[in-house]
């Protein structure tokens, strides 16, 4: 007999920060949305002196009043035999959206700079009064999006989704969207210069147009609201020329619950009630509810999943359970096809893996994952650890920086807060540690606990040596005050001496917090064998997990770890012939999915810990 909850909802109003970023506020769940795909075949140019954008003097045809068929944004075709026009998309190869161009295109492998991608595409008159939105699920690294030649907005940012509103542009028969998608690095990126993966550059992931009644619900929220009392807590953003005073509904059949308010003076209102008879959301147990988000015009639903995280001293709980992080790291690539990862079934490959491996825990380096991989870790009872790209030595000093950062963190948010997997927001990795840094990453973390303070806040940080005594490592980051769970990065045995120099290692780690081991690991060519010495064999990587595993297994407040990684991955840095060729080779798997021998000893390992917990 199913619990039938009181329905209980209390009219609260108030305003809640919305994460802002890119041109539109973003659209939080177009999953369920009824939509247009974009995706397939488009026309691509490649213009490494952006002579569609720039005129021969370097001024923009961007905002000019009469940009001329220059602008390869206006799809320009010759008005008659004289005219001169030095484009066509229409005559142009071919490219597949969703997906880099570096993996499609054997001459755009190490390309880095400006590509147009154009699509022309019909579009039934929207039905009275709707309105239409551009989304993209991310392009690396800036883009810059026209409709029928009108500019609609500009991005910056390669891993977080952004929308436009195209209302009003679109004409029934013969549209066309161009993207100028420009990968550069820059020095004022994030993340910057330098990185350890390859820079994917073009539309990486879906394109959808949209289609909204005139007031929808463009954000929606419902959680757990405390401890594991049933208490619920929702919140729903309406978007629209008239949002204040229209009721609004969050509904849960499957437990009985609805409960409604009325929005505030900028369209927005909190919904609190309680239920009885709730499955917690948990690895073991992955329950997710149908959730219905309505108003006096839309509705959109959700499976979601309810559970509670939190750090209580030196412990993780998860439900009020001790729980520990059995993980593994994942770069947004899959090796067998080559490229980003963008789909279901890549995601299927990359988290199928990690189940094999014995993971409850996976972390998503080292910038915002596509939707579908936390969504299916929703389904798979997977814990995921999100971060953006503040990676190595961004420049804090820089307030753009900064701006970037932060809308990247809120649109994460923005797009996975309803996601019971993701529990760990982390503001950066191996940053080097100096006051402008400091002062970049305690905003970032203010940030992130003003739009979610349900959920953990970390940061890989690098660990120090001692200077009394050279077998010490410890952690001496002032941001270590500032997290919930102090995690870090660790190489001995592969950059910091060899395998057996973990057994003489103290561990000098703050007491008080959970500690988490971000990264281990060491770099082996699969198939390649010798003596557990001899660096690039799977006998030296073996040897290393198996002493750090024994090494770390006496730091008593040791709450989980992800080795670095679950498959190797390319990138412009590892160019040792024979062995790496331009990968790199730290993973547990080959980049043709072959399990090199540490596979089973972090397996076992894991299995072990399971068989323990079991008999406690
Ligand atoms: C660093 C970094 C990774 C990098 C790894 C390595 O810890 O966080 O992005 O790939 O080390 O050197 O392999």
């Amino acid at each position: 007999m199913k619990t039938r909850a009181l329905i209980v909802a209390f009219l609260i109003l108030s305003a809640i920060p919305c994460a802002v970023s890119g041109q539109d506020d973003l659209i939080s769940n177009p999953f369920d949305r009824p939509s247009k795909s974009l995706n397939g075949e488009w026309r691509y140019i490649v213009d490494p002196y952006e002579n569609g954008y720039f005129n021969y003097r370097y001024e923009p045809f961007d905002g000019s009043p009469d940009p001329g068929s220059s602008a390869y944004y206006t799809n320009a075709k010759p008005k008659d035999k004289t005219d001169r026009v030095e484009y066509d998309f229409e005559k142009s190869d071919i490219i597949r959206v969703p997906g880099d161009w570096n993996s499609q295109k054997e001459k755009l492998f190490y390309y880095e700079g400006t590509i147009w991608y154009e699509k022309s595409f019909d579009y039934p008159k929207a039905a009275n009064g709707n309105r239409v939105f551009l989304y993209f699920g991310a392009v690396n690294y800036k883009a810059e999006v026209y409709v029928n030649g009108k500019k609609v907005g500009t991005h910056i940012g390669g891993f977080t989704p952004f929308n436009f509103e195209v209302t009003g542009l679109l004409k029934e028969k013969r549209n066309f969207v161009v993207v100028k998608a420009d990968n550069k690095r820059l020095k004022e990126g994030v993340p910057t210069l330098n990185t350890d993966w390859w820079n994917y550059g073009g539309i990486t992931r879906d394109v959808n147009l949209i289609e909204m009644p005139s007031v929808f619900i463009r954000d929606q929220m419902v959680r757990l609201d405390g401890d594991n009392d049933g208490r619920i807590t929702g919140r729903i953003v309406l978007d629209g020329a008239s949002v204040s005073g229209k009721w609004v509904e969050i509904s849960i059949p499957e437990l009985g619950f609805r409960g409604s308010a009325i929005t505030d003076e900028k369209g927005v209102a909190e919904i609190r009630g309680s239920v009885k008879g709730l499955r917690y959301w948990s690895p073991d147990d992955p329950k997710l509810y149908e959730v219905r988000f309505s108003s006096e015009g839309d509705s959109v639903t959700d499976r979601i999943g309810f559970r509670t995280v939190k750090v209580s001293g030196d412990r993780i709980l998860l439900n009020g359970k001790d729980i520990f992080l059995k993980g593994i790291s994942i770069h947004e690539e899959n090796p067998l096809r080559g490229g980003r990862a963008n789909s279901v079934d890549d995601a299927k490959l990359l988290l199928g893996w990690a189940k094999e491996l014995g993971c409850n825990f996976v972390r998503l380096a080292h910038y915002p994952h596509n939707e579908n991989m936390v969504r299916l870790a929703d389904e798979m009872g997977i814990l995921v650890w999100e971060e953006i790209p503040v990676y190595w030595t961004i420049q804090w000093e820089n307030p753009e920086t900064f701006d970037n950062a932060s809308a990247q963190l809120e649109d994460v948010i923005t797009r996975d807060k309803n996601r019971a997997s993701v529990i760990i927001w982390s503001m950066a990795n191996e940053t080097p540690v100096s006051e402008p840094r400091n002062r970049f990453l305690t905003k970032l973390a203010e940030t992130a606990r003003r739009s979610d303070p349900t959920r953990l806040i970390s940061a890989a940080l690098e660990m120090s040596g001692s200077p009394e005594d050279a077998t010490v490592r410890e952690i001496t980051d002032p941001f270590a005050e500032k997290v919930d769970i102090i995690s870090f990065n660790q190489y001995i045995g592969w950059y910091d001496g060899l395998p057996e120099k973990l057994a003489t290692i103290k561990w000098r780690l703050p007491k008080g917090k959970p500690i988490f081991i971000s990264e281990f690991g060491a770099g082996a060519r699969f198939g390649l064998h010798g003596a557990q010495d001899e660096r690039w064999t799977e006998e030296f990587q073996e040897v290393l997990y198996k002493e750090t595993l024994k090494s770390i297994s006496g730091i008593g407040n040791l709450r989980g770890f992800s080795p670095w990684i679950l498959v190797d991955f390319r990138s412009p840095r590892r160019h040792l012939p024979e062995i790496q060729d331009g990968w790199n080779r730290k993973g547990l798997l080959s980049e043709k999915g072959e399990k090199k021998k540490a596979f089973f000893v972090l397996r076992d390992f894991y299995r072990q810990k399971s068989e323990q917990r079991r008999n406690r």
